[in-house]
């Protein structure tokens, strides 16, 4: 009798809550013709970008890029605190690294990621010619930027989310690595703007960002910046 009721609880209870939906990824498409800059793999209708090789990393440290990005007001908009923790993801030469590095200093990190190991010698190269200590760097893999799960206050992308060839692995494994109420930051040159004169693979759209950000349930849009001459910055929060 006992039994039989705790059946007809079980039961019941199955039937009130809801079911656990898993949607499924969307598919890459591989395309024959397509942008020379990019690898003819497209990702919800949107071409992924050829990756920045490690030769090219004085373009990313050149003296002009702060005037021409206003990569000043990029730090500024953040609105940093002491004592976070972020993760640089594509940090490239650490151009970004050591000037956030200032502003969580000093009981905040900054964990520089990137998939190429020449890059990250080269970043903690500038870490130790500028003293900055609260710089970690990782070596990530395409759909694995290795960080700790909900570890993370700020996830920054600079020109490279375009570039990841398994976008849907990695925004998956850099959410889990985000604390609940932690945010993206996602820097893109403006498609939409026809003033931007960069190669159109490695531009892209809000619509598009937020389409591939909102994927993921646990992510809401929260704002688009737009300070910077050729840039936005979208924010996205983890709820
Ligand atoms: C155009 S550079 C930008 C570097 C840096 N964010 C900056 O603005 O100075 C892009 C970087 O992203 C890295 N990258 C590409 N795919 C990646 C991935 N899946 N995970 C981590 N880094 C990646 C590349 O190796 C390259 O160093």
């Amino acid at each position: 009798m006992r039994s039989l009721f705790l059946l007809q609880l079980l039961a019941s209870a199955a039937l009130l809550s809801p079911p656990r939906v898993h949607a499924a990824p969307p598919a890459y498409e591989t395309r024959a013709e397509h942008d020379p800059n990019g690898i003819g793999k497209f990702y919800l209708g949107r071409e992924i970008a050829q990756v920045m090789g490690h030769q090219a990393a004085g373009w990313l440290e050149r003296p002009e890029r702060e005037a021409e990005e206003r990569t000043d007001l990029l730090v500024e908009a953040m609105q940093l605190k002491q004592g976070e923790i972020v993760a640089d993801i594509g940090a490239g030469s650490g151009y970004f690294c050591w000037r956030m590095a200032k502003a969580v200093a000093p009981e905040g990190k900054i964990y520089g990621v990137d998939i190429q190991p020449e890059m990250l010698e080269l970043l903690q190269r500038n870490m130790s010619r500028r003293g900055v200590s609260n710089v970690i760097s990782v070596l990530g893999t395409t759909t694995d930027p290795k960080l700790p799960a909900d570890s993370i206050d700020t996830i920054l992308m600079v020109d490279v989310y375009h570039e990841f060839d398994q976008p849907y692995e990695m925004a998956k494994a850099m959410v889990s690595a985000l604390k609940k109420g932690g945010r993206f930051v996602l820097v893109e040159y403006r498609r939409e703007d026809p003033k931007v004169q960069i190669k159109r693979v490695h531009t892209m759209s809000e619509t598009q960002a937020k389409a591939e950000f909102t994927l993921f349930p646990e992510l809401r849009w929260e704002t688009t910046l737009t300070p910077l001459p050729q840039q936005h910055i979208l924010i996205f929060r983890k709820h």
